[in-house]
């Protein structure tokens, strides 16, 4: 049973990579930004005040992050474990769900950090496209779909995110450096981080990925 937290900079791969170790590890992808784009998407309040936020490339207010967050994590279908993407992005955040996990009595297993150049950021970010119908990510040169602007997987019309913009992934890479990027040297602390190197190809990042996992 694990518990995983994959951190790294806007546009590095997280949620590509996410889908990867939940189809091989079968496990939970939870995944913030996720939560957050849904929520906006039906019009509830939570999706109303974390549009104002993400829009502007800026972060939603922690204590709304962490009562998500840790709500979501007393589902039945997380005590097998599960995958969280864009979870921590604060300090406060971390050391908040350290202590709900060690109310719970638990703990991480690893923290996955994966790193690339800002250039390399800047041109995955802005080159993504989304399915609005079944979420997978693509991108226009890297991971292109089999026909144009349409998913592979459920025929839906690709669309590209408000917040891939360049100057507001530019905002989120600053927000990243200033916020989230402390997050490094907080789980050096712990012990449990291991970095990945992600200039190389998807399937690449991923084969590092397993062998930190294991079978
Ligand atoms: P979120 O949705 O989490 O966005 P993010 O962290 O900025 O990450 P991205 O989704 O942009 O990138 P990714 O790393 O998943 O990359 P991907 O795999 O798609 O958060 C959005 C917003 O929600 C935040 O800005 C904030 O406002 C709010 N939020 C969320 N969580 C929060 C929290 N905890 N606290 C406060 N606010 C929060 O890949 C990117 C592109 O690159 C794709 O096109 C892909 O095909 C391509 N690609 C992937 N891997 C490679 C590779 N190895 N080589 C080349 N191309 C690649």
């Amino acid at each position: 049973m694990k518990r995983v937290v994959l951190l790294g900079p806007p546009g590095v791969g997280k949620g590509t990579q996410a889908g990867f170790i939940s189809e091989k590890y079968n496990m939970l992808h939870i995944s913030t930004g996720d939560i957050f784009r849904a929520n906006i998407k039906e019009g509830t309040p939570l999706g109303k005040t974390a549009k104002e936020y993400m829009e502007k490339g800026l972060l939603v207010p922690d204590e709304l992050v962490c009562d998500l967050v840790e709500d979501r994590l007393t589902w039945d279908d997380c005590k097998d474990g599960y995958l969280l993407d864009g979870f921590p992005r604060t300090v406060f955040q971390a050391e908040h769900f350290d202590a709900w996990l060690k109310s719970r009595g638990e703990e991480l297993s690893v923290v996955l950090d994966i790193q690339a150049d800002n250039e390399a950021l800047i041109f995955r970010a802005t080159g993504r496209r989304v399915c609005p119908a079944c979420g997978k990510p693509y991108h226009i040169a890297v991971m292109p779909p089999a026909k144009e602007g349409i998913c592979d997987y459920c025929g839906a019309k690709l669309i590209q995110r408000a917040d891939d913009a360049e100057e507001t992934v530019r905002k989120r890479l600053q927000v990243y450096q200033d916020q989230t990027s402390p997050l490094i040297e907080y789980y050096t602390g712990t012990g449990k981080i291991a970095e990945v190197d992600g200039m190389k190809t998807p399937e690449e990042v991923f084969e590092q990925i397993c062998a930190l996992l294991g079978e």
